[in-house]
């Protein structure tokens, strides 16, 4: 494996990061890896000072473990965003964008009651969540190394297999979660046939065990699911996370759930009457990803007293603004069929300079746009591009709490 000189490999190229082998794994879990992890984690590894401490690890712990040990602390440092514990934890680079949210992984091990098999463990971000005496299976031997030296640093009892979990006699009565590697040779794959193991063996374990949950794309196509599996959508401060396929007895009985952590506001598919189609009123909800995704806005809508701006798209209206976890409110300024001039002169009128925009339904693309108005303002002003009853419409609106920083917005 060619590792940058300055061992770097980690360097803010998602998806682009080094794998660890065994015995790379092993010399970094002696004791002078451990000790040179340690070194590195008190260096200055902001992007200025990265390359100077890169030469101070090679020159104390050797041209092998020095760049090790460093991109460790890389990683270590990254990894305090999905986990708490996540600079005293283990990782590569892959594994540690694979790995669950610490919050996320909590959230799911809650459906269970007892010890899990968790049939995709890697270095465990989910297993070490799960409750006590689970068991993490994973092919890759790196990764069973370092899920067993996170279970130590975290004091979790757990046994480690490695095996090819397509190939496991599945205990009948146990409870199975399962992770799928959704990349391969450094590439996400959509296709679920293409995951592995692919999702229609996995769901062909469901009559084999008491209960299965299987973390899937927050993409995954509703109708191409039996009809027993729940679709639990989750997001985490808005950015929708995954889908979760439950089955058996970690099934709660709907088909479609959306989870908004971390406070946990769960919206399920109770039947709800027809949500009316109207143009916008006083109030524009745009509802959380994970409603969206779990197809769940008109239980939002209906939570809210509002309705819908056009039957196919997912922003919702009202004259009072409710207030609900499901969504985020916007004040309507004004609404205007969509054209160039009337937009730049209204938008002008506004003072406008920044501009959020946000959209649904339409194909403008914001950047364009922005060089088209050619806005010169002092406000940072937010648009909303969509259809009302199949016509495009430009709405200026007030977010609600301007201070929520949502990572679906398209900020200049
Ligand atoms: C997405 S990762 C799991 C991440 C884990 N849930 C976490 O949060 O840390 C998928 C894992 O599946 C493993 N894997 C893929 N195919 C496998 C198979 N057929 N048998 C065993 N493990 C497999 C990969 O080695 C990888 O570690």
């Amino acid at each position: 494996m060619v590792r940058h000189p300055a061992g770097l490999a980690a360097e803010g190229r998602q998806g682009q990061v080094q794998a660890l082998t065994p015995e790379q794994v092993r010399a970094l879990l002696s004791a002078p890896g451990r000790a040179a992890v340690a070194a590195a984690q008190q260096l200055d590894l902001s992007p200025s000072g990265r390359l100077r401490s890169a030469e101070a690890v090679r020159r104390a712990y050797g041209p092998e473990l020095g760049p090790l040990a460093l991109e460790q602390a890389l990683l270590r440092e990254r990894a305090r965003a999905k986990h708490p514990r996540g600079d005293e934890l283990w990782w590569t680079g892959p594994a540690l964008e694979q790995a669950s949210s610490y919050v996320v992984a909590r959230h799911r091990a809650r459906r269970f009651d007892g010890p899990v098999l968790d049939l995709c463990c890697s270095v465990g971000g989910d297993l070490l969540a799960l409750p006590a005496g689970s068991t993490g299976v994973d092919l890759d031997e790196a990764r069973l190394l370092l899920a067993r030296a996170n279970a130590e640093v975290l004091g979790v009892d757990v046994s480690l297999v490695r095996a090819d979990v397509t190939a496991l006699p599945l205990p009948p009565g146990s409870d199975v979660f399962v992770d799928p590697a959704r990349r391969a040779g450094g590439r996400r794959v959509f296709d679920p046939r293409a995951y592995s193991p692919p999702l229609d063996v996995v769901l062909a374990w469901r009559g084999r065990v008491r209960s299965l949950g299987a973390k899937v794309a927050p993409g995954v196509d509703h109708d191409a699911l039996p009809d027993d599996v729940e679709v639990e959508l989750v997001s985490l401060h808005g950015d929708v996370k995954e889908a979760v396929l439950w089955t058996g007895a970690s099934r709660r009985g709907h088909a479609r759930s959306a989870t908004l952590l971390p406070a946990g506001d769960v919206l399920l598919d109770d039947p709800v009457p027809a949500v009316q189609v109207r143009p916008p009123g006083t109030w524009l909800m745009e509802p959380d990803g994970a409603v969206v995704r779990a197809h769940l806005v008109a239980q939002a809508a209906h939570q809210v007293g509002g309705w819908l701006l056009d039957e196919t798209i997912a922003y919702v209206s009202a004259d009072a603004r409710v207030p609900t976890p499901y969504g985020r409110w916007f004040e309507v300024l004004e609404v205007m069929p969509f054209g160039l001039k009337p937009l730049r002169e209204r938008l002008r009128a506004h003072d406008a300079g920044p501009l959020v925009v946000k959209k649904r339904g339409t194909a403008v693309e914001p950047d364009v746009l922005r060089k088209q108005l050619k806005l010169t303002g002092s406000r940072e002003v937010t648009i909303v591009l969509t259809r009302v009853a199949g016509r495009q419409v430009a709405m200026v609106v007030r977010p609600d709490r301007p201070d929520v920083d949502r990572p679906d917005v398209d900020r200049p």
